[in-house]
């Protein structure tokens, strides 16, 4: 592995590539692959992607050929929604969301007061999502600055695109959690000065939610967000009906859980919400009038027994979806496992949630959700080159369910509903590869 690197030498993959336009729900056209396809990638950046026969006549003498003919290139995932403070509490059993935080959630928080742990479990997260095949996620802190400055240096020194924020947290939590509204803007402010923009890290402002949050606080958070129309914003809305109740004692006077937030301007293009499982019609249009982003959290839902999340719904209404795991409410680092049981909830309501969509869910339907498409979640020319090296030969079920695939969409969704860390064969990051499955891991 060459992670750190520098080489402007032009490597050519020989795989299977799958890639997408647009949603392939809309248009079957969308949906791009290639049986026998080759991927140019030079300077971290992709150069060029089609079929082998077309490309070929590229491959000159200096070009480095990787011969990875039956395995399948996609883009990297994107995790739209997980805590990395939670890596040493995930599968935690609680009676629903709010035990859980009490028991589990804010005891473990209260570690990151301190920069090493906070490192090293900044590490461990980091080679746990690449093992995954997610290059890119959005991601929690806790209230403490240094548990993000730890999260961001250990991107930085993998040149990884990633997006993370310091949890905002100014009540009803424990005294050893809380900021003011005062500080948690100092330091998001710092933060963002430091962190957004610099190299591939790009900040995310953290509300943890509207009930561990005064007004002022709130308040305090969408004068920055006017302030940075580009940074994002990370949040967690109607996961829970007790939240839901709670939120309604808290904040009286607002139409709903989701209208506390838009009172504060918060809602708009890059804000991700977590969860949106209890909504209403309107909360959805307006999610979808704002251009803010539902992100969709089905290992957490269930685990937690938070509820079921309506895609068919939030795609009628023009909400746009993303996916996420939510470790440690997620029981899953695994993209293809959060698809397998985002299958298995929209099959609940009623809805068939095709392989195809659920690959462009986690992929260029994230990075469109995010304002990035032009940068991740595909592999089309000038993109950066964040990809992943699907093995569907990973175990011998794969294997033989794959080899009886009638149709792509067959071989995609036996892969999306088998799939886990050992279907990932390589991960690359800006052109580099960041993980290989064979090898030895170090953290
Ligand atoms: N709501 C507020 N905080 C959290 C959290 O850490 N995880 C989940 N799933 N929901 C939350
Ligand atoms: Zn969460």
């Amino acid at each position: 592995m060459s992670r750190h690197a520098h080489t402007a030498q032009r490597v050519a993959y020989r795989a299977k590539l799958l890639g997408f336009a647009g949603d392939p729900e809309r248009s079957a056209a969308a949906t791009h692959f290639e049986e026998d396809g080759l991927l140019i990638v030079e300077d971290g950046h992709v150069v060029a992607n089609g079929s082998y026969a077309a490309l070929a006549a590229q491959l000159t003498p200096t070009t480095e050929l990787r011969d990875l003919r039956g395995k399948l290139i996609v883009p990297g995932f994107i995790d739209t929604h997980l805590h990395y403070p939670q890596t040493d509490m995930i599968a935690s059993p609680a009676p629903g969301l709010l035990p859980w935080l009490e028991r589990y959630t804010f005891p473990t928080e209260r570690r990151f007061i301190e920069g090493a742990y906070a490192r090293e479990t900044a590490d461990f997260f980091l080679d746990e999502l690449l093992a995954c095949g997610t290059t890119t996620a959005l991601v929690y802190c806790t209230v403490h600055k240094q548990s993000a400055d730890a999260f961001f240096a250990a991107s930085e020194a993998r040149n990884l695109r990633m997006i993370a924020g310091k949890v905002l947290m100014d009540r009803n939590c424990p005294e050893f959690l809380r900021d003011t509204a005062q500080s948690g803007y100092d330091d998001s402010a710092e933060l963002i000065e430091r962190w957004h923009g610099r190299g591939r890290q790009l900040y995310a402002l953290t509300p943890r939610f509207a009930p561990t949050s005064t007004p002022a606080q709130l308040e305090a958070c969408g004068t920055l967000a006017k302030a940075h129309p580009d940074v994002f914003i990370q949040t967690h809305v109607a996961e829970n009906v007790d939240e839901v109740k709670w939120v309604a004692q808290l904040y009286p006077g607002h139409r709903s859980y989701l209208d506390v937030y838009d009172r504060y301007g918060l809602l708009r293009p890059r804000a991700v919400y977590g969860h949106c499982i209890h909504f209403d019609d309107e909360d959805r249009t307006r999610m979808a009038q704002t251009g803010a982003v539902a992100s969709h959290c089905p290992t957490s839902n269930l685990f937690l027994g938070s509820g079921l999340f309506d895609v068919a719904k939030a795609s009628e209404q023009g909400m746009a979806v993303a996916l996420g795991t939510d470790v440690g409410g997620g029981t899953s680092f695994s993209m293809l496992r959060t698809m397998n049981e985002a299958h298995k909830v929209a099959r609940l309501a009623g809805h068939h949630l095709s392989a195809t969509r659920m690959f462009w869910l986690a992929t260029a339907g994230a990075a469109q959700a995010l304002g990035l498409a032009d940068t991740i979640g595909t592999l089309a020319p000038q993109a950066e080159a964040d990809f992943v090296v699907l093995d569907p030969q990973a175990t011998p079920l794969v294997a033989r369910r794959t080899e009886r695939a009638e149709s792509l969409e067959e071989w995609l969704f036996a892969l999306a509903l088998l799939g886990d860390d050992r279907t990932v064969f390589e991960t690359y990051s800006a052109g580099h590869c960041v993980h290989r499955r064979d090898a030895k891991r170090r953290h």
